[in-house]
């Protein structure tokens, strides 16, 4: 959160778990008919894509969930509500490939915490509902100690097919994370190097024989008033001692690094890159809330905020892909009521940025509610995907949205029809289609060029995107380049407005009408403030391999709402 966290770093303290599957339209065959698949599951890092070695390298996407196992009663949220298993297939039902599992480092330390049941535990914070909850739902782990129930979540999800990314949220259990908590960098109270090593070590060992924990994440989010970067290259010590610790002790895992600040800042790789004695499994983690801006979203311009951020990730993280490492945007989410203005705002623009650059993520959280957060019994997580008893997604229209991201949009190495584009659209979580001039799914998104002089043209014809009169479906027309109707310009401080000139002269930006028709508006909210909502006009021009839209011309023209269009060109 780049330095001026304001008064929204209490709820920094976001905790949180990741969990990995692959979610690889390919991968999914090969699960389905190998059984050794799953077993020799081991991550690589190729470039900036992470990639499955076994299976001819071919890239493997992160799309997990954080479930939280790191609060006061360490153990994994929701044993009370629902059994294990049913948890674990529902993350897989709601498309997610991998978890995010956080955990409190002094589970692997202490080993009179790590040694007392669960029933011990939930009962000493006088959660006896809880206690009755898991004796309904999980009677086999009520009264194991809870390095065992933390064992049997991670079979549980090994055992169907959820990759998993361990990840240590803290040391002492609790809500995480505040600037002096005392968990926040090399030398607080309760982060002493030497003993978060050895933990990481033991946690490395413990779980080598699970197939699909493919990554750890070393530590969450660095930060509090000991961190600078002199002390961090002080303290890069441990870290890479650690690094080293975890690959030497388990090979196959991706070891996962953050940086500081809350884990917003990792500019300082761009001149001191981190460097260590093995290659091809270093991921580098990257977190991203509305509240990392204050209340930026609702008090300034969206396309302001969100093109000034979008150069802030670039800085402080983005130029890590171009220096061949993945970047894991392990936590960012939002307050899934919709009521939160400042988050539907942040939203849009982090999806338009994910969906470009294809990130591995991991969405906070899982949790539909608490055994015990801050004081505060069975506290509902209005960022959660599961509800209050952890039985139905909490919205699912908010789980449709973001669902393109759960695909690859890139699959470099496996692509059948090469490199295109396709138009995406933020707001809706929409493409536009191969067989309308309408947003649909991106499964089925047309396939498009699109040309240094600004032409969107579909591949393989020489039929372009062709502004219109205000108010009407762009056209789909050939005279392309020949006027400026046909020249797409990514304008406003976002860059994700496309601008075209109609043929009156008349500056106008793609929008979308109330049927999720593509048409040409007058451009808005250029610089209104925050009551002007860009985000209908809102699109992103993506690279892609993976959508095989062969969007043959004939089926264009034949297709009643273009054919018009087409022949008024
Ligand atoms: C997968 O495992 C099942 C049960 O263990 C077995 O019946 C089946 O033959 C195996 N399939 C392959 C392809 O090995
Ligand atoms: C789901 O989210 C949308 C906006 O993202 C909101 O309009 C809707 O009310 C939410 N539904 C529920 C049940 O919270
Ligand atoms: C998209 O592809 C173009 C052409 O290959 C490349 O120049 C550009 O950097 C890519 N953009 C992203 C975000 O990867
Ligand atoms: C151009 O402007 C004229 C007059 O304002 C209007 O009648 C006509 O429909 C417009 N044409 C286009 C392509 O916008």
């Amino acid at each position: 959160m780049g330095g001026a966290f304001r008064s929204y770093l209490l709820f920094l303290l976001l905790p949180i778990l990741l969990i990995l599957h692959a979610t690889i339209l390919h991968n999914h065959c090969h699960h389905n008919n190998d059984n050794n698949t799953v077993a020799d599951l081991s991550l690589f890092t190729n470039s900036r894509w992470i990639v499955d070695d076994r299976n001819n390298g071919e890239r493997v996407k992160l799309s997990c969930v954080n479930w939280v196992s790191h609060l006061d009663a360490a153990v994994a949220e929701g044993l009370s509500k629902q059994p294990v298993d049913v948890i674990s297939k529902k993350i897989l039902e709601m498309g997610f490939n991998c978890v995010r599992l956080t955990y409190p480092l002094f589970l692997f330390t202490d080993d009179k915490l790590g040694s007392t049941t669960m029933r011990q535990s939930l009962q000493k914070l006088g959660l006896s509902g809880s206690v009755a909850g898991v004796q309904v739902n999980n009677p086999s782990l009520v009264d194991l100690p809870l390095v065992n129930v933390f064992q049997e979540v991670v079979s549980n999800l090994n055992k169907n097919n959820v990759m998993i990314i361990l990840d240590n949220h803290l040391s002492k259990p609790g809500w995480c994370c505040n600037d002096n908590d005392g968990n926040g960098f090399f030398g607080d109270l309760y982060f002493d190097p030497e003993v978060w090593v050895e933990g990481i070590g033991r946690v490395a060992s413990m779980f080598k024989g699970y197939n699909n924990v493919v990554g750890m994440s070393l530590r969450n989010e660095l930060r509090g008033s000991r961190q600078n970067l002199k002390t961090w290259y002080k303290y890069v010590y441990p870290l890479k001692t650690c690094a080293e610790r975890v690959h030497a002790t388990n090979p196959s895992v991706l070891v996962i690094i953050s940086g500081l600040n809350y884990d917003l800042d990792l500019s300082f790789l761009q001149t001191n890159p981190v460097s260590l004695s093995f290659s091809n499994k270093l991921v580098f983690e990257i977190h991203w809330y509305g509240f990392s801006d204050g209340d930026d979203w609702i008090t300034g311009n969206s396309n302001e905020v969100c093109g000034r951020v979008i150069d802030r990730i670039t800085n402080n993280a983005l130029f890590l892909l171009d220096q061949g490492y993945p970047l894991f945007m392990s936590e960012w989410g939002v307050d899934q009521r919709g009521t939160n203005d400042n988050d539907n705002r942040y939203l849009n623009c982090l999806l338009g940025l994910a969906a470009e650059y294809d990130l591995d993520w991991a969405l906070w959280t899982l949790v539909g509610s608490y055994y015990y957060r801050e004081g505060v019994i069975g506290m509902e997580e209005s960022y959660g995907l599961l509800n209050w008893n952890w039985g139905e997604p909490r919205n699912s229209s908010f789980l449709k949205k973001i669902s393109p991201l759960q695909s690859p949009f890139q699959a470099p190495g496996l692509s059948s029809i090469g490199e295109h584009r396709v138009l995406f659209h933020p707001a809706t979580g929409l493409c536009m289609q191969s067989h309308s001039l309408s947003l649909g799914p991106c499964s089925d998104a047309v396939a498009l060029d699109y040309t240094p002089e600004n032409i969107l043209s579909v591949k393989g014809t020489n039929h372009c995107i062709q502004a219109n009169k205000v108010h009407m479906p762009v056209r789909v027309g050939t005279m392309c380049g020949e006027d400026s109707s046909s020249k797409w310009e990514a304008i406003s401080a976002s860059k994700m407005h496309l601008s075209s000139k109609n043929k009156n002269d008349t500056i106008v930006c793609l929008d979308i009408d109330s049927k999720n028709i593509i048409v040409t508006n007058i451009c808005k909210c250029l610089s209104e403030g925050y009551p002007c909502d860009p985000s209908s006009q809102w699109f992103k021009v993506i690279n892609s391999t993976s959508f095989s839209i062969a969007p043959p011309i004939i089926g264009l023209s034949q297709h009643p709402v273009l054919e018009g269009f087409i022949s008024n060109s």
